[in-house]
């Protein structure tokens, strides 16, 4: 079986490497991958928004399924574009991804089918006096989120009014581009987070694992948010019970109000979570798997990732339960001084090689290039490297001594990865 993944992150790294040990894929490819990626399967210069040429891709390279990554593609109707030519992939079409595409439609679909979530009220760019008078009105801290994708950027805490105010002015006024077009303003939820990740195949979701992120980019969660600076699973906080609770009252009724309302939701389901006092909430769906959380869950999973995908295409995960080995995962992301700024390209990265051949340390690469046998990075999160071990500590030691051994100096990471569960 010939599987294609698109995206060239940190994630599809972890993704191609998970597959290209399935023994039923006899060819792996991603698009447009990465130099690090390469290393561990084939890539092809392809965009992940260059939907026909991903088609094209997929039928010269005689692709049995294909698997999408990142958000973007999912959104912009990738899955429909590849099923309408007759391709099969894994990954909600665009109906199913508005749950990451728009907050609005999430909410309203949350409140349709009695899920919990924040309270909320949605207000469209000619509302802009209704939803000001709200912010005016409505308990503090207000949550102002832009209705689109803001690649993590399109959310604001307000802890005043006056902040509330500025940021729905400043959403209206196209701080967001057209995400903010609509805005969500919601009640603040108190308690930890957490993520749970389901695999689904329209009918039946299964748990792939949970994991804690880590959005600040500096240590004791200061400085701006980020894409992710690291993340371990399981997190412990997520007890059984509560993962049984999650599934039973926010990741099945997901799927079965989804098919309801004429929708099939097949792929990784992120679900982020408030654990809060009356129980646990959904903060936010995406329609993905995590990055770099899925560099955390993936070298966890016993179960073949080629024939759950497979198992989620054809409609039967019913059948199919999962395995997980014993042990803790714990993933630091490296990235380049600036990150989550604009950051300059071509600083140089020692070390790389020397740390191969240890089964329980895994280095997935996000935006590296090879120039002439030399490691470069070339974006913002560049690197994330992942621990094994019998206990969390035991993982955070395997990828906190890989780190070390990394040079490069134009790097930096968090040295505090996993804090929350080993002060627990
Ligand atoms: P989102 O993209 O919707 O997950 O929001 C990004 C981050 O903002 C979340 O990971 C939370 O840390 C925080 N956040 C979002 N919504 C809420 C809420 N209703 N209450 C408290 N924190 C929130
Ligand atoms: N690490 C957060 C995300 O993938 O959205």
């Amino acid at each position: 079986m010939r599987f294609l993944v698109i995206g060239g992150g940190g994630r599809e790294h972890a993704l191609c490497w998970a597959l290209s040990t399935s023994p039923l894929a006899t060819e792996v490819i991603c698009a447009p991958g990465n130099d690090g990626i390469a290393r561990t399967v084939a890539c092809a210069p392809v965009a992940v928004d260059d939907l026909d040429g991903i088609v094209r891709l997929a039928r010269e390279r005689r692709i049995d399924i294909v698997v999408v990554g990142p958000e973007l593609p999912l959104v912009m109707g990738l899955v429909d574009h590849l099923e309408a030519a007759g391709i099969r992939a894994f990954g909600p079409d665009r109906a199913a991804a508005r749950l990451e595409g728009s907050k609005a439609f999430m909410k309203d679909f949350c409140a349709r089918h009695d899920i919990p979530t924040a309270g909320y009220r949605v207000f469209a760019e000619d509302e802009a006096a209704a939803a000001l008078a709200h912010v005016g009105t409505a308990p503090l801290p207000l949550v102002v989120k832009a209705d689109g994708l803001a690649a993590g950027k399109g959310v604001v805490i307000a802890l005043t009014r006056e902040a509330a105010r500025e940021a729905v002015e400043a959403a209206f006024a196209g701080a967001f581009g057209d995400a903010g077009a609509t805005l969500v303003i919601e009640e603040f939820l108190i308690g930890e987070e957490a993520s749970l990740f389901a695999i689904c195949d329209g009918r039946t979701a299964l748990e792939i694992g949970t994991a804690q992120d880590h959005k600040r980019a500096f240590d004791g969660d200061q400085g701006p948010n980020t894409g992710g600076m690291g993340a371990y699973s399981p997190a412990p906080v997520l007890t059984p019970e509560l993962v049984e609770e999650v599934m039973a009252r926010i990741i099945r009724p997901t799927l079965a109000g989804l098919a309801a309302e004429g929708v099939t939701y097949r792929g990784f389901l992120y679900a982020g979570l408030m654990l809060t006092a009356d129980g646990p909430k959904l903060l936010e769906y995406n329609v993905r798997f995590g990055d770099p959380e899925c560099q955390a869950v993936l070298p966890r999973l016993m179960t073949d990732l080629g024939q759950l995908i497979l198992g989620a295409v054809d409609g039967v995960l019913e059948r199919m339960s999962l395995r997980w080995h014993p042990e803790h995962a714990l993933t630091v992301v490296l990235a380049t001084e600036g990150y989550p700024g604009a950051v300059p390209k071509g600083s140089v990265i020692r070390g790389l090689d020397a740390l191969e051949g240890d089964d329980d340390l895994l280095v997935f690469h996000a935006a590296t290039r090879n120039v002439e046998g030399t490691w470069q990075a070339h974006g913002g999160r560049v690197l994330a490297v992942t621990g094994r071990g019998p206990t969390l500590e035991a993982a955070r030691e395997r990828a906190y001594g890989a780190v070390a051994r990394i040079d490069w100096p134009r790097g930096f990471h968090r040295s505090d990865i996993g804090w929350r569960a080993l002060a627990r």
